[in-house]
Formats: structure tokens, C-alpha cells, sequence
């Protein structure tokens, strides 16, 4: 485990063989022994997968182009990029949207969105023992309310967490290192 917490990394890119949907089920049920204040477990997943990743990918395709981040007309060059987009997000096996429900108070707040930290965190390490790879993304389009709705969900009740990218990876990339946790570190003692 030790050992694991330090090769893990962020995946890229993904070999096209799903992750057999049991599996996945324990790596998120590791997940799911993170810390939780009054056990509340807020983490909740939405788990895209075969040919339902399409309306999740529609949904971020939608969003991109209200953001501005892609145009939204029929010209061939914004065509093309929808395309490329779309093969992209489809070459990658699993998307889960990791959400909660929204609490009013922010203290209350933050123990909950701590836990799904935690949570995540949890489930990256267990699927890294698994072979399996994960990418954690925030990206514009989890502040969208409008995607919300696309995909189900209200934004008045829930905040998504993270979408994680999920597959066997093609390929690991390496370590990046991590600074001395001596510079991190202030001992008071007296
Ligand atoms: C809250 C959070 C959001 C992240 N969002 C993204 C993201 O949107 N895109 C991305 O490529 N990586 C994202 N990452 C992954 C980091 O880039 C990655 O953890 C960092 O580069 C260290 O690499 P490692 O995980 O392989 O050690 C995110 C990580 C965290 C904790």
C-alpha cells in the first residue's frame, strides 16, 4: 500500500478493454471507507460506460459550446473539432461523476466535500492495485448548471465533485516527484 500511494499517477490515456464492472464496484467500495463525518458517506457516482457514455459526452459537448470554449455552428472547422472531441472522450472506457448533495451550511459543506476527497482519493489507490488508472479532472463544465440538468442532476441539490477518467492505461507516466515535506513543515514544540 505504501508503495502503491507513491507509483500511482494520473492516466492519460486509456487501452480500449473496460474495467469488468465488479471490479470496479470494489475499488469504489475501498473508496468508500474514507473518513466521514457522522458516517454520512455523501459520495454518490455516476458511472458512463459503453453506449451510455454518449449522453454524458453530448452533455460536456453542449456545455463547451455555451462556455465558449467551442463555437456553436456548422462551419466545417467547429464540425471537425465536435469530432475530435467526441473520439476522444469516447476512447476513454469509464466516466464517473462523483457528487454529493449540497449542504447549507458551509461547515457542513466542506465535512462533505472533505469525505468525497477522501473518497476519491481512496478509490484511485485501490484501482491502482487493480492495474487500473484514473484521471481526476475538474473542468468547466461541472459549474454549468445547464449540464447538470443535462445529465440528470439539479444543481440547487448537488455538487459534482470530479469526473474521473477510468481504463487500463495505454501508458504510466513518471513520477513528478514531490518536494521535501520539510519545506511543508512548521514544528512548534514549546
Ligand atoms: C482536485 C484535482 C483536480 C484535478 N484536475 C485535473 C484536470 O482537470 N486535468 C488533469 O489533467 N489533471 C487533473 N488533476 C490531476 C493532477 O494534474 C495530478 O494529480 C498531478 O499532476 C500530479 O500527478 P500524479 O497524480 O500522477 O502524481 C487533478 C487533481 C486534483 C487533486
Amino acid at each position: 500500500m505504501l508503495e502503491t500511494i507513491k507509483a500511482r499517477r494520473s492516466i492519460h490515456t486509456f487501452q480500449e478493454k473496460e474495467v469488468d464492472l465488479e471490479v470496479l464496484k470494489e475499488i469504489f467500495t475501498y473508496g468508500s471507507y474514507a473518513p466521514t463525518h457522522y458516517m454520512n458517506e455523501p459520495w454518490k457516482i455516476k458511472l458512463y460506460q459503453g453506449s451510455g457514455k454518449g449522453v454524458l459526452i453530448d452533455a460536456i459537448i453542449h456545455s463547451y459550446q455555451r462556455i465558449g470554449m467551442i463555437k456553436n455552428n456548422l462551419e466545417p472547422k467547429t464540425t471537425k473539432m465536435i469530432e475530435s472531441m467526441k473520439k476522444f472522450l469516447h476512447a476513454i472506457p469509464h466516466h464517473a461523476v462523483i457528487y454529493f448533495e449540497k449542504e447549507d451550511d458551509p461547515i457542513r459543506y466542506e465535512e462533505e466535500y472533505a469525505a468525497v476527497c477522501a473518497f476519491i482519493q481512496n478509490s484511485q489507490l485501490a484501482a491502482w492495485e487493480y492495474g487500473v488508472g484514473m484521471l481526476w479532472t475538474i473542468t468547466p463544465y461541472m459549474h454549468d448548471p445547464k449540464f447538470y440538468t443535462e445529465i440528470g442532476l439539479d444543481t440547487d441539490l448537488v455538487k459534482i465533485a470530479a469526473v474521473m477518467q477510468i481504463g487500463y492505461p495505454k501508458k504510466v507516466p513518471p513520477s513528478k516527484g514531490r518536494v521535501s515535506i520539510e519545506e511543508k513543515m512548521e514544528i512548534i514544540n514549546k
